[in-house]
């Protein structure tokens, strides 16, 4: 693919000035005349049956328009585009601590969270389950997790099971390890603005897939699907935490359609914790067999993850092991689920890596100290040549270059060194490396382009921009396909009504979607060389359609060319369009396809108060393409720091005794501020993954986190010779 001057350069977002300006309306900034507002009523307890609810204070109070709880429901279908879901006030069963119960419909938003805070209920309680700990007794072995099979095992010939390979091991190191609950807090609460017209719904509402959110709610409202619309062109993060379409949606649009009135929900900071959905804790086994020279015979990793009573996501961080990271002939993966009286469970960055690796990644440290042998170079001797689970050879993997790269950027020094044997003053200083894998997946995308007779070009699709730049890689690839300059592309997205661009998680948007806005760009054009021959006022009347190409916003023929705005002013057309789509095909028969990168970093420990600094880090990653650098950087800087907060800081802290997660907020929950991060360098290497897309792109919104836990464990240790094998490291483990 020709480069032009837009692919792979540093561009600043399209959106940027709009965003900063407060131009950028997201969802909750909507505002309709009439409009009404409802606000959650949530359990104060985790585990009982409603007996009763006192709505009367509520309904008398100042502005209230309706007050719905499971004795007076708004009906929603428990059914989504993604199976049966929970939906709220269908029964009287309260399963976690601040799960929606209820919902305050008034004029304004004081008036209704006031009005809720009246309402009166009375619980028949049982006992609660918070901590995976508690609830371990109580695991479940299912068949399936997130439609996977819990248990997977890769087995060598004539081998009989894992374990027959780890008793014939030289080397044997095991270990368990523990990962926290972690909340969703992204900058913009979970909220949305519902509006009926016509028996039509419009819903502004923050989502990562803008059709399966209004197939989600046709569903739960049983209307027809062509009868919702959502609209979500700004996203102030998501994450994985705006896929599912959780209660505040349903219930805004329920209650807007009873009421004949638009309805707004905002949650609290506090309700988005527990209304919508957490990342489950994970408790891990990692048994590493090897020969004395580290060429690891076996790996098996289970785990344990918490979820809510009635099923949920099960963090998925054993089975990551199995499909991409090192070549071990025997493996065996496993997961099991810890039902607890906790909120929904799901998808949040990197789910499954981020957890798993901090526990493979860890015990990969363990052997490498156990053999005296540098972790690199313990690495690069179970390099994977092929992906384990499928045997199948990658795309494109230059992950010892990761390597290489990285130790010479970092100052890596060789190991063996013994732990604590570095310090600065009152400071111990350690270094710790691992490895970063996620899958580079393709989900099927239609896009729409159109040429325009005022010489621009409309790039659209009902794709979702979470703040990732999805706006700018639109005008980017488009730019790069059409030939023509930024300045005129016009992107669109954020409407279930444009052409369907799938969902966007899993780090596959740029794949996809800039897939489609290829195919889609060569169908426009195609569509405009069909024009220019046919309409009889156009230049290029009557030619062959052979004989005229498009060329960098030109159509050119034998003896003429024209630009493409001229040519439809021309013919007195506004414009010339077509859909084009993208989505894996043969290629996942062949190769195997993932991002690789190698992340470093530098700590110092207190050696007084075990104070813990990262004063360093660097990763160094294999994507693909980079579409743009200046985005692409920002995402993998935001990764390793959220990485940094799940390693040292972050973590729900589950109080059995009170049946809740006692710090669901932003004042307790804590995460990375500007001063505890140090400088953050990141380095990309080029090799375009053409076998996985035409734009030779994979995925790098979720690989900046994979790493780094274990990163900053692996430095921990080095430090200080504690192996600290619970996130996140907070100094008392240390002492
Ligand atoms: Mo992501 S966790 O696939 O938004």
């Amino acid at each position: 693919m020709r480069k032009t001057k837009a692919l792979g350069a540093s561009v600043d977002r399209v959106d940027g000035r709009l965003k900063v300006t407060g131009g950028a309306d997201y969802g909750a900034d909507r505002t309709f005349a009439r409009l009404a507002h409802g606000h959650l009523v949530v359990s104060t307890v985790a585990n009982a049956t409603i007996r009763a609810m006192d709505t009367r204070r509520a309904e008398r109070a100042p502005g209230v328009l309706a007050v719905h709880t499971p004795f007076n429901p708004l009906r929603l279908r428990p059914e989504s585009s993604m199976g049966p879901v929970w939906v709220p006030l269908q029964d009287r069963e309260v399963r976690h601590h601040g799960q929606p119960i209820g919902f305050v419909v008034a004029e304004t938003w004081e008036q209704a969270r006031h009005a809720a805070g009246l309402v009166r209920v009375e619980y028949d309680e049982r006992p609660a389950v918070v901590s995976l700990e508690r609830g371990l007794s109580g695991a479940e072995t299912p068949e399936h997790v997130n439609g996977m099979p819990a248990r997977l095992t890769v087995l060598a010939d004539g081998v009989a099971s894992v374990d027959e390979a780890l008793r014939d091991s030289e080397v044997t190191v095991t270990a368990t390890y523990h990962t926290a609950p972690q909340g969703h807090a992204a900058m913009e609460p979970h909220s949305a603005v519902a509006v009926w017209e016509d028996d039509t719904l419009t819903v502004h509402s923050s989502t990562q897939g803008l059709h399966f959110a209004a197939a989600d709610l046709a569903m739960a409202l049983e209307v027809d699907p062509s009868r919702v619309r959502v609209l979500s062109p700004y996203i102030g993060g998501a994450f994985g935490g705006k896929i599912v379409t959780y209660a505040q949606t349903k219930l805004a649009a329920a209650a807007a359609r009873k009421l004949g009135r638009p309805v707004k929900t905002v949650l609290t900071r506090e309700q988005v914790f527990t209304a919508t959905a957490t990342r489950a804790a994970t408790r891990q086994t990692v048994t590493l067999g090897a020969r004395g020279d580290g060429t690891l015979t076996a790996i098996k990793h289970h785990c344990w993850s918490g979820g809510p009573a009635g099923g949920g996501f099960v963090e998925p961080a054993a089975h990551t092991t199995s499909r991409h990271w090192y070549a071990a002939p025997n493996i065996e993966v496993a997961a099991r689920y810890v039902p607890l009286n906790v909120p929904e469970t799901t998808y949040m960055r990197a789910p499954g890596e981020a957890s798993g690796s901090f526990a493979l990644e860890s015990a990969l440290d363990e052997l490498a100290v156990r053999l005296r042998t540098d972790p690199i170079e313990l690495r690069i001797r179970n390099h994977a040549e092929t992906a384990p689970d499928s045997g199948l050879p990658w795309s494109s993997k230059h992950l010892i270059e990761c390597y290489r790269t990285g130790a010479r950027r970092f100052g890596w020094r060789e190991r063996p060194r013994t732990p604590g044997s570095v310090r600065d003053g009152d400071w111990y200083v350690g270094t710790g490396m691992a490895t970063a894998v996620f899958p580079a997946l393709r989900l099927p995308a239609t896009m729409r382009v159109r040429f325009n007779a005022d010489g621009t070009a409309a790039v659209s699709g009902a794709t979702a921009d979470l703040g990732t730049g999805m706006w700018t890689v639109l005008t980017v690839v488009g730019s790069e396909a059409l030939g023509i300059p930024m300045h005129r592309i016009k992107p669109d997205l954020g409407d279930s009504r444009l052409s369907a661009a799938g969902f966007i998680g899993g780090s596959c948007g740029t794949a996809s979607v800039g897939s489609a806005v290829l195919a889609a760009a060569t169908a426009a054009k195609k569509a405009l060389v069909t024009l220019a021959v046919e309409h009889p006022r156009s230049p290029f009347h009557g030619l062959d359609p052979e004989e005229v190409r498009y060329e960098d916003g030109r159509l050119v023929g034998p003896d003429r060319d024209e630009d493409f705005g001229a040519l439809l002013a021309a013919v007195g057309r506004p414009g010339v369009e077509a859909e084009g789509s993208a989505g894996p095909g043969e290629e996942t028969r062949r190769h195997a396809f993932a991002s690789f990168g190698a992340q470093f970093c530098e700590v110092r420990v207190n050696r007084w108060t075990s104070e813990i600094r990262v004063s360093r880090m660097l990763s160094v990653m294999d994507v693909g393409t980079v579409v743009n650098r200046k985005a692409a950087r920002s995402q993998i800087l935001g990764g390793m720091v959220w990485g940094m907060s799940a390693a040292l800081h972050e973590g729900l802290h589950p109080d059995d005794e009170g049946g809740r997660y006692a710090n669901a907020n932003l004042a307790d929950y804590l995460i990375p501020v500007n001063a505890d991060v140090p400088d953050i360098d990141v380095h990309f290497l080029d090799h375009p993954d053409t076998l996985h897309n035409p734009l030779g792109a994979r995925g790098i919104g979720e690989i900046g986190i994979v790493g780094v836990a274990a990163a900053i464990a692996n430095a921990v240790h080095d430090a200080t010779g504690k192996r600290i094998r619970e996130l996140p490291i907070t100094l008392d483990k240390l002492l």
